[in-house]
């Protein structure tokens, strides 16, 4: 277990991934774009473990967004049905190295079946401290801030006992760091509703290679583009 940051001082704490160009992958080999998201699925655990190697202590990928609803309905099932084969050997893989499962987004869309599992993965991996991995599945920003705007009413909180720290303890984050580098895959250069509170200074990188390509390479060289950049968050560096 490494708990030691000394070594690798400038690793960033919180890395998020937008797990993006599954379906254009499997276009480009004449396969269906669900098999797309079967290797997609596939290739999370070892990007982990590279994270993990590198002192990367929290990651957040982001799975299935609330405009994925928009898609054809075939092609959503077909992402719901993969998620439903791996959830369960999946979370055992990883409570055995010791991640902690959480789950960001809303439920109530879900079948039952893999609101049971979601939340199976959560209370087995409640305890682990080697690393967490937030999983952001029928995620968007805005919805997220919608949904604590709704918590702090419902709670009476007056106007004035609204800041910034008590809204970030209404999001689906509470506790997790700010993500210090959000990782696109697939080309795009949009954030697509990822994260929009929690985002403000993180750093960005995107790469073409799609998601069931990306491994070590790349995250080597996001790691060196990251370690290249002055995170002012709005100050001016000493000296300057
Ligand atoms: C990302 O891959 C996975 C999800 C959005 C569920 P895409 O399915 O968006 O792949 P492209 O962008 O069409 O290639
Ligand atoms: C973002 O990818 C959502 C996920 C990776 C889950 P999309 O493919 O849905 O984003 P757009 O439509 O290109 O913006
Ligand atoms: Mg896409």
């Amino acid at each position: 277990m490494q708990q030691d940051r000394r070594n690798k001082p400038e690793a960033p704490l919180h890395v998020a991934l937008i797990m993006d160009g599954n379906g254009r992958w499997a276009r480009e080999r004449s396969l269906p774009r669900v098999e797309g998201h079967r290797v997609g699925v596939s290739r999370i655990r070892s990007v982990l473990e590279l994270m993990d190697a590198h002192n990367v202590k929290h990651v957040t990928i982001y799975a299935f967004s609330t405009e994925n609803w928009n898609r054809p309905q075939h092609e959503v099932s077909g992402i719901m049905a993969v998620l439903r084969e791996v959830i369960d050997d999946e979370t055992r893989a990883l409570h055995k190295i010791g991640v902690r499962i959480l789950h960001l987004g809303s439920t109530h869309r879900l079948d039952p079946d893999l609101k049971e599992a979601i939340n199976h993965a959560q209370d087995l991996t409640r305890d682990n401290t080697r690393m967490t991995l937030s999983v952001a599945f029928d995620y968007g920003g805005r919805s997220e801030i919608v949904q604590a705007v709704r918590g702090l009413i419902r709670d009476n909180v007056p106007a004035e006992a609204v800041d910034e720290d008590l809204l970030a303890r209404y999001l689906y984050t509470p506790g997790i760091p700010d993500p210090d580098l959000i990782i696109r895959t697939g080309g795009e250069l949009r954030l697509s509703n990822f994260l929009l509170w929690q985002s403000a200074y993180s750093e960005f990188y995107t790469t073409p290679v799609p998601w069931p390509e990306f491994g070590p390479q790349e995250i080597e060289e996001a790691l060196r583009s990251y370690h290249k950049r002055k995170r002012r968050f709005g100050a001016v560096d000493p000296g300057d």
